[in-house]
C-alpha cells in the first residue's frame, strides 16, 4: 500500500519518524511530504532515512517534479495521511487553497484522506477549527483523534496526536486492511481431524472448517503468504492460499511443524482430536459382544507446542466452550501461553457448520466482542485485530532499526 504522509508544523512532528517506521513495518511504501514549518520540528534527514525515499517539500523543485510530479504523487497514493495536522492545514484544505505541495496533492488526489490533528486544546476547541473539522468530515475526510491528555504546552485537554501505532492501524483499516500483512507468513489450521479405529471407522467431530478457511482467506487478502493445514473438509482452497491436507492430529502436528519456523503468525482454528484410539485395528472390528471398549490416548496439543517454541510466531488459539466462555478461554490463553484467543460459544447455533459466528477475542490485558456476522466478514475484522496486536508485540520486543546517516562536516 502506498501511503503519502504529509507532515505539518506541530510539535507532534517529532513522532513522525516512528509513524513512518510503523507504516513500513505493516508493509506500506511511505512517501513523506513536509511543509516548510514541519522542518522546524523534525529533520528531513531522519525522515529520508526511515522512509527510504527522497523527501518532498517544495512544489517548485524542478528536479523532484521531473522525477515524480505532484500529480503523479497524488495518483501514486493509496491513502493520503497528514500527521500531525495543524489547524492551519485543516483550514487550507477546507478552503481548497493549494499554496504548497501537500495541499496541492490533497486537491489532486482521489485517494482517501486522513488527518491526525495535533494542537493546543484551546485551538482544537476553537469554533473555527471545529467548523473546519465538521466540513472535512462531511466531505468524507477521516479525522483520526485527537487524544485527550497532557500537551507539549503544559496544559491538559483534547489535542494530542494519536499514538503512531494507532494511526498506522487505522490507516490500513481505511483501505479495507489491504496489504496489512504484506510480506508476512501466516499458518492456519482448520477442520476436524479423523482418528482411525479400524480400516472403515474413525473418531471425529462436527467441525466444518469454514472458520479456518475464512481466516486463511482473509489473511491472504491482507497480503500474507498463507499455508492452510486442514483436516478432511469439503471446501475448495481459497485464492492465494497453499492448502495442505491431513487426516489425523499427528499428521496435522507434523505438517504444522514442517513450516512453522518461517511463520510470523499461527492461527489454530482446527478442532483437533484430544484423544485417539491407542491402536488402529488392522481388520474391521466385528460386533461380537454386547459392548466394546477402546483405549484412547492423548493427541499432541499442536497449539501449545507452537506457543512453546523458542521463536514462537504470534500465536492465536480458538476456544469453543459450552459454558463459562470467557473464563475458560482466558484460562486457556494463559495455560497454553498464547498471544490471543478467539472464544466462541458452542450450542448457540452459531459454531459448527454455520455460515455465521459471534466471538469474543481475549489477550493479556484486554478483550473485544464481535457481534454476529458471516464468517467471511468476521475473519476480515479478526485478521485486522490480530495484525494490530502482532505489530504491537513486535515493536515492543525489538527496537527500531534506524539507519544513522552522519556527515563529518
Ligand atoms: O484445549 P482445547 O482443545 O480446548 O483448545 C482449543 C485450541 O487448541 C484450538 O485452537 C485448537 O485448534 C487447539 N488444539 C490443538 N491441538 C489439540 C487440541 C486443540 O492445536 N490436540
Amino acid at each position: 500500500m502506498n501511503v503519502l504522509l504529509g507532515i505539518t508544523g506541530g510539535i507532534a512532528a517529532y513522532k513522525a519518524p516512528d509513524l513512518v517506521r510503523r507504516l513500513r513495518e505493516r508493509g506500506a511504501d511511505v512517501q513523506v511530504v513536509m511543509t516548510a514549518s514541519a522542518e522546524e520540528f523534525v529533520t528531513a534527514t531522519a525522515l529520508q532515512a526511515v522512509s527510504g525515499r527522497q523527501l518532498r517539500s517544495n512544489l517548485w523543485d524542478k528536479d523532484a517534479e521531473a522525477a515524480m510530479s505532484h500529480i503523479e504523487l497524488a495518483r501514486w497514493a493509496d491513502v493520503v495521511l497528514i500527521a500531525p495536522a495543524t489547524a492551519e492545514v485543516m483550514a487550507r484544505i477546507v478552503s481548497g487553497g493549494a499554496p504548497d505541495l501537500l495541499t496541492t496533492i490533497c486537491l489532486a488526489t482521489e485517494a482517501p484522506i486522513a488527518l491526525a490533528p495535533a494542537m493546543n486544546h484551546v485551538m482544537w476547541n476553537n469554533v473555527a477549527t471545529q467548523t473546519n473539522r465538521e466540513i472535512l468530515e462531511q466531505r468524507g475526510i477521516h479525522i483520526l483523534g485527537p487524544d485527550v491528555g497532557s500537551q507539549a504546552c503544559g496544559e491538559t485537554g483534547a489535542g494530542r496526536m494519536l499514538e503512531p501505532d494507532r494511526i498506522a492501524a487505522t490507516v490500513f483499516s481505511l483501505t479495507g486492511g489491504e496489504g496489512i500483512l504484506l510480506g508476512r507468513m501466516v499458518v492456519v489450521t482448520a477442520g476436524p481431524t479423523r482418528e482411525p479405529i479400524d480400516p472403515v471407522r474413525y473418531l471425529t467431530n462436527r467441525s466444518s472448517g469454514k472458520m479456518g478457511f475464512a481466516i486463511a482467506s482473509a489473511a491472504a487478502a491482507a497480503g500474507a503468504d498463507v499455508i492452510l493445514v486442514s483436516g478432511p473438509v469439503s471446501i475448495a482452497a481459497p485464492p492465494r492460499v497453499e492448502l495442505r491436507h491431513v487426516e489425523t492430529a499427528e499428521e496435522m502436528f507434523a505438517a504444522v511443524h514442517e513450516v512453522i519456523d518461517a511463520a510470523d503468525i499461527f492461527v489454530s482454528a482446527a478442532a483437533v482430536a484430544d484423544y485417539r484410539p491407542a491402536k488402529c485395528a488392522a481388520q474391521k472390528i466385528k460386533k461380537n459382544d454386547e459392548s466394546l471398549s477402546m483405549d484412547l490416548v492423548r493427541c499432541p496439543d499442536i497449539l501449545a507446542s507452537v506457543a512453546r517454541l523458542q521463536r514462537a510466531p504470534f500465536t492465536v488459539g480458538f476456544a469453543a466452550e459450552t459454558q463459562d466462555l470467557k473464563q475458560n478461554a482466558r484460562a486457556k490463553l494463559e495455560n497454553k501461553g498464547l498471544d490471543m484467543i478467539i472464544a466462541n460459544s458452542v450450542g448457540a447455533d452459531t459454531v459448527f457448520d454455520s455460515d455465521d459466528n459471534t466471538v469474543s477475542v481475549l489477550w493479556a490485558g484486554g478483550e473485544k466482542d464481535f457481534p454476529l456476522a458471516t464468517k467471511q466478514d468476521l475473519s476480515r475484522d479478526l485478521i485486522e485485530l490480530v495484525a494490530e496486536h502482532f505489530y504491537a508485540v513486535r515493536s515492543t520486543s525489538s527496537q527500531p532499526k534506524l539507519t544513522v546517516i552522519s556527515n563529518n562536516d
